[in-house]
C-alpha cells in the first residue's frame, strides 16, 4: 500500500458549464487559442463563443487553428512561435485530444530555446531538461476520448523520425479544464466510438499496470463500467445527454488512471501504428490490436482481468470486449482499410520497442518483438 496521489487540476463538470469560462479564475490576461484544422470549433460557434467568454473575463484571444488529428511537431513549433510573438501568457486547448495535446505541448515549447523535440525523451527526441517554466494551460474538451484533460501527457509526431510520442511532467497538468458534455452532442458516431474506446482502454490498461493502484483501481473499474454501458448508447443516439455525460465522467476518470498508473504496451503498439499511418486514427489503432494484444497478455497474466470482466457484466473480458466492439459498431473495422498487411507487422513491433519502451516495462508480461510480432500478425486481415 505505497502509492503517489497527485492530481492537481481544477475540473469544472458539467451540461452547460462551459459558461463559467467568463467569470472564473484564469491564469493570465492574454491566450493563445489552439484548435484543429478541420473547422467544426467554428462550424459549432464552439470557438466564438469562447472568444466571447474569455472576452468577457478580462481575456483578449490569439486563435491558432493549425492542429491535425495526429499532430505533428512543426505546428507545435508554429504555435510556439506564434505564442512568443504575440506575448500569449497562457494557452488555451479547444476541442480533442489532438488540440487539447498540442496547446501543452506549444505551453512547453514557447517559453523555451529551440525545439519542443529538444525536450521529449525518445529515440530521436533531445530529452533536454526544460530551462523555463511551463506556460499555465487550459483545457476546454469537446470529446470524451484522451482523458488529457486530467492528466499531464501529451502526444506529438514527429513525421521525419517517424515516431509518435507520449511526453509530461508535473507542469504539465492543465490548470483548470471544463468538461461540459452539451459540446460533445455534436459529434458523429464514429468518431464518438473511437474516442470512447480509447477511454476505454486508458481504464483497463491503468488496472493492468504493474503500476496499478487503489485509487486507480477506483476509478478504472467505474469507467470500464460507465463505458460498457453507455458508450453504445452515446453512438447510437449522439443527443442522449444522459449518455454523452456518463462517457465524458469516464473519460475524466481514465485520465485520474493514466496519471496514477499509466498504461501498457497495447499503446506502444497502437501509436507505432499510427506514427507509419498517421490516417489511422488512434481510437482505431487500439481497436483493431486490442483483442490480440489482451487475448495473449490473459495468457500470460491473468491475474487482474477478472474484475474487468465483472465490470463490463460478461463471464470473460475477452468475450466482453468483442461485445463491446460490436455495439459500438466496429466489427467489420479493418486494417485493410487504411492499406496497412502483414508485411508491416515486424517493423511495428520494433519500433513500438524503440519508440515507446517505458509502457513495455509497465505491462505484466514482458514481451519480445517477436511476440509482439506475432500480435500484429494475428490482428492485420
Ligand atoms: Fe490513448
Amino acid at each position: 500500500m505505497n502509492f503517489n496521489y497527485y492530481m492537481p487540476t481544477k475540473v469544472i463538470f458539467g451540461a452547460g458549464r462551459l459558461e463559467e469560462l467568463g467569470e472564473c479564475e484564469l491564469p493570465g490576461r492574454k491566450v493563445l487559442v489552439v484548435i484543429s484544422a478541420g473547422g467544426s470549433m467554428r462550424r459549432n460557434g464552439y470557438l466564438d463563443r469562447t472568444i466571447s467568454l474569455l472576452e468577457k473575463n478580462g481575456v483578449k484571444s490569439v486563435v491558432f487553428d493549425k492542429i491535425l488529428p495526429n499532430p505533428v511537431l512543426e505546428h507545435v513549433d508554429e504555435g510556439a512561435e506564434v505564442c512568443r510573438k504575440e506575448g500569449c501568457d497562457f494557452v488555451l486547448g479547444l476541442g480533442g485530444g489532438s488540440s487539447i495535446d498540442s496547446a501543452k505541448a506549444i505551453a512547453v515549447a514557447a517559453p523555451n530555446p529551440g525545439s519542443y523535440w529538444d525536450y521529449v525523451s525518445s529515440e530521436t527526441g533531445g530529452g533536454k531538461p526544460l530551462p523555463n517554466k511551463v506556460l499555465p494551460i487550459v483545457a476546454v474538451t469537446t470529446t470524451a476520448g484522451t482523458g488529457t484533460e486530467a492528466d499531464p501527457w501529451m502526444v506529438v509526431t514527429n513525421p521525419e523520425a517517424k515516431e509518435k510520442v507520449g511526453f509530461g511532467n508535473d507542469q504539465t497538468f492543465p490548470v483548470l479544464s471544463i468538461v461540459d458534455p452539451e459540446l460533445m452532442l455534436t459529434l458523429p458516431p464514429r468518431l464518438t466510438a473511437y474516442q470512447g474506446m480509447d477511454a476505454f482502454f486508458h481504464s483497463v490498461e491503468g488496472y493492468l499496470s504493474v503500476k496499478h493502484q487503489p485509487a486507480s483501481d477506483y476509478h478504472a473499474l467505474d469507467a470500464v463500467k460507465l463505458i460498457t454501458q453507455n458508450l453504445p448508447k452515446a453512438v447510437k443516439n449522439g443527443k442522449d445527454l444522459e449518455a454523452r455525460s456518463l462517457v465524458a465522467w469516464a473519460n475524466t476518470q481514465a485520465g485520474f488512471v493514466e496519471c496514477l498508473s499509466s498504461n501498457t504496451a497495447h499503446h506502444s503498439m497502437e501509436h507505432a501504428v499510427s506514427a507509419y499511418y498517421p490516417e489511422v486514427p488512434h481510437g482505431a489503432g487500439l481497436i483493431l490490436t486490442s483483442v490480440g494484444f489482451f487475448n495473449f497478455l490473459a495468457g500470460k497474466a491473468p491475474e487482474r482481468f477478472s474484475a474487468l470482466a465483472e465490470a463490463m457484466g460478461a463471464i470473460d473480458f475477452i468475450a466482453g470486449l468483442k461485445k463491446l466492439i460490436i455495439d459500438i459498431g466496429m466489427e467489420r473495422l479493418s486494417f485493410s482499410e487504411f492499406g496497412i498487411t502483414k508485411s508491416d507487422a515486424r517493423r511495428f513491433a520494433e519500433k513500438s520497442f524503440s519508440s515507446m519502451p517505458r509502457l513495455y516495462k509497465l505491462t505484466p508480461h514482458q514481451f519480445t518483438v517477436d511476440e509482439v510480432t506475432g500480435i500484429f500478425e494475428t490482428v492485420i486481415d
